[in-house]
């Protein structure tokens, strides 16, 4: 087991209310799956990825990763596990645009603390699994989205992660560059590395060997 969600509540207290952002949240993920979320806007789905990717507390229940209780670590403790193990895809790419392509990879290393002669190595080698070295000295905004869309992926692969966090990872590209990052993710997936991604395309979503959807912070369905 990779990881596991038991009973998870999230909400924030609005006006004297609650109002629930997760609702009795209980998902266990196997390592190598390849799950897709998906529901309607506003249905709790990057809450729930922020969950399990530990950039979000919650309110009730438990979380294991790897027999590690998230819910009981320390903060640091809990750092370094998500920088060991979890690699993030964000839908608008989150590259830093002031840093080359080059640094926006060298990026995770430095917040490893990996050495400089093994950090020149891991990149250099990132960028040639990606066909990208002719790229390494552009700035975010001289490429296309599908291109920063691929620096993005191979950022969030380039510490080796055991598990990819994908929310919404082709909502700003076309069909074409969306079937590369879903192709992407397929090899990746093939090769071992757990997904998890949310998507609103039944097309993506067929990539995965698994969909929960998501309704008002529940799990509605699992097939
Ligand atoms: N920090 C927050 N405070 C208050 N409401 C929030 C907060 N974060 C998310 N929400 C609300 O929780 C619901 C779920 O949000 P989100 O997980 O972003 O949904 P989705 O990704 O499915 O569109 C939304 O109604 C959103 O407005
Ligand atoms: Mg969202």
């Amino acid at each position: 087991m990779l990881l596991e969600l038991g009973n998870i509540f999230k909400w924030v207290n609005s006006g004297g209310q609650r109002i629930f952002l997760l609702k009795d949240i209980n998902l266990s993920v196997e390592e190598g799956e390849f799950i897709s979320v998906m529901g309607p806007s506003g249905s709790g789905k990057s809450t729930l990825l922020n969950v399990i990717g530990m950039l979000d507390g919650f309110d009730e229940g438990e979380y294991q990763f790897l027999h590690e209780s998230v819910h009981q670590l320390k903060e640091k403790h809990r750092a370094n596990l998500y920088k060991e193990y979890i690699g993030f895809v964000f839908q608008s790419y989150h590259l830093l645009d002031e840093l080359t392509v080059y640094e926006n990879l060298e990026m995770p290393l430095l917040y490893k603390k990996v050495k400089g002669s093994e950090r020149k190595a891991m990149v250099a080698d990132m960028l040639d699994r990606f066909n990208i070295v002719g790229k390494k000295d552009l700035f975010p905004t001289q490429l296309s989205g599908g291109q920063q869309q691929l620096v993005g992926v191979a950022r969030a692969l380039i510490t080796n992660p055991k598990l990819i966090l994908a929310d919404e990872p082709t909502g700003n590209l076309n069909s074409q560059q969306s079937e590369e990052i879903m192709q992407l993710f397929k090899k990746l997936n093939e090769e071992g590395v757990t997904i998890i991604q949310v998507t609103h395309s039944e097309k993506n979503a067929a990539y995965g060997s698994k969909v929960i959807h998501l309704l008002d912070g529940r799990k509605i369905a699992s097939e």
